[in-house]
């Protein structure tokens, strides 16, 4: 069984003065972004849990790796730490075409992660032991292709090949055009709900505020091509400055949406803008959006077109009014930037 099912294995802390902290890693050479969105997004999912740990494996994509992860969670008593406990966790990443394998075999997978977490809770200094760490992160990884090798060859035998593919990586085809997009605004303008419109065709009517980032994606057809759009939704407010860098490196588009009842909204994108230019390398380059939504509440409604085309102009941006509830315009945005993409 080749190393490449298991791409591999991040042990983060999440310290609360630094913010989520990969401290040990297998392969040495995994890369820092792949280590730090691991991280990042590991302590999304704590945080939006009231800091209350999951037991069980989670498993989390990160599409702009074209990896996913399953997270195990760790908690660890320390008398050194805010609130007396080192909370942690491990991430093993696979690719995301791998992922029948995992999903299928997960409960299999189960008992290996709780031994090594069980482990980890027995290292006496945990965060200076990291020589111990280490050995349970290689540990896991070989005890895992192993089980999975086994697997493997059970499927084989049963002539039933579901799980593990014929075919490999390199055979499959590999889109050729993706594009970061982020998409950023105040609390509560209708960021969530305008990415959940474009890429499920859905909308929730109570507000859940975004903790952290959260990733998703929607393949488009441009001129008979096929380009994925990786959208980041950043929450409004936002903990850590270590996540917010994060967040706009590598983007190559961005949405400023504000809300069409709260002139509030308009006035901080602006600010946006800024945060956005300055944060990424393309300075100018960069296609950027300006979005006010919730055009569907016509009596409630409280800047006009005007106004906000305003702005826009000074800022260089086209601007556009949508609706997430209606859906209105919210393709066009999209396919919009996605079109100024693949030129
Ligand atoms: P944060 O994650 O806190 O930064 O907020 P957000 O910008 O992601 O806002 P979200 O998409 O969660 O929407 C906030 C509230 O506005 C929710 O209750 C949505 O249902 C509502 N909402 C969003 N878009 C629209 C819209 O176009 N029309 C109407 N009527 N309500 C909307
Ligand atoms: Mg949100």
């Amino acid at each position: 069984m080749s190393k490449e099912l298991i791409r591999g294995i991040v042990f983060t802390d999440f310290d609360p003065e630094v913010g989520p902290n990969p401290i040990l890693w297998v392969p040495s050479d995994l890369s820092e972004t792949i280590r730090m969105s691991v991280s990042i997004k590991a302590i999304t999912i704590l945080t939006a849990d009231q800091g209350i740990l999951p037991t069980s494996l989670i498993i989390m994509p990160f599409p702009a790796l074209n990896l996913k992860g399953i997270i195990k969670y760790i908690e660890k008593e320390d008398d050194r730490r805010r609130g007396g406990v080192i909370q942690s966790a491990i991430t093993l990443l696979f690719n995301e075409i791998d992922d029948l394998i995992f999903y299928k075999y997960l409960s299999y997978l189960e008992p290996i992660f709780n031994e090594t977490s069980q482990r980890i809770r027995d290292i006496v200094d945990l965060l200076t032991n990291k020589e111990k760490i280490q050995s349970e992160l290689d540990n896991l990884q070989f005890k895992i292709l192993n089980l999975l090798n086994d697997l493997r060859i059970k499927e084989e035998q049963s002539a039933k090949r579901e799980a593990f593919p014929e075919k490999s990586i390199e055979e499959k085809s590999i889109l050729k055009y993706k594009f970061k997009i982020v998409v950023c605004g105040d609390p509560g303008v209708g960021k969530t709900s305008t990415i959940l419109r474009f890429t499920d065709n859905a909308f929730r009517a109570s507000y859940i505020s975004t903790i952290g980032t959260s990733i998703s994606e929607k393949i488009v057809n441009i001129n008979r091509k096929s380009v994925l759009l990786i959208l980041w939704d950043l929450a409004g407010q936002v903990k850590f400055d270590i996540m917010r860098n994060h967040f706009y490196k590598g983007a190559e588009a961005g949405l400023l949406v504000f809300d069409l009842t709260k002139p509030e909204t308009l006035k901080t994108i602006p600010k946006w803008h800024k945060d956005l230019i300055t944060s990424t390398k393309h300075k100018g380059k960069l296609p950027i959006f300006m979005v006010g939504n919730k055009n569907d509440l016509a009596t409630q409604r409280k800047v006009e077109r005007k106004e906000a085309e305003f702005i826009a102009k000074e800022l260089k941006l086209e601007y556009f009014e949508t609706s997430a509830l209606t859906g209105d315009n919210i393709n066009l945005v999209f396919e919009k930037i996605a079109h100024i993409l693949t030129k």
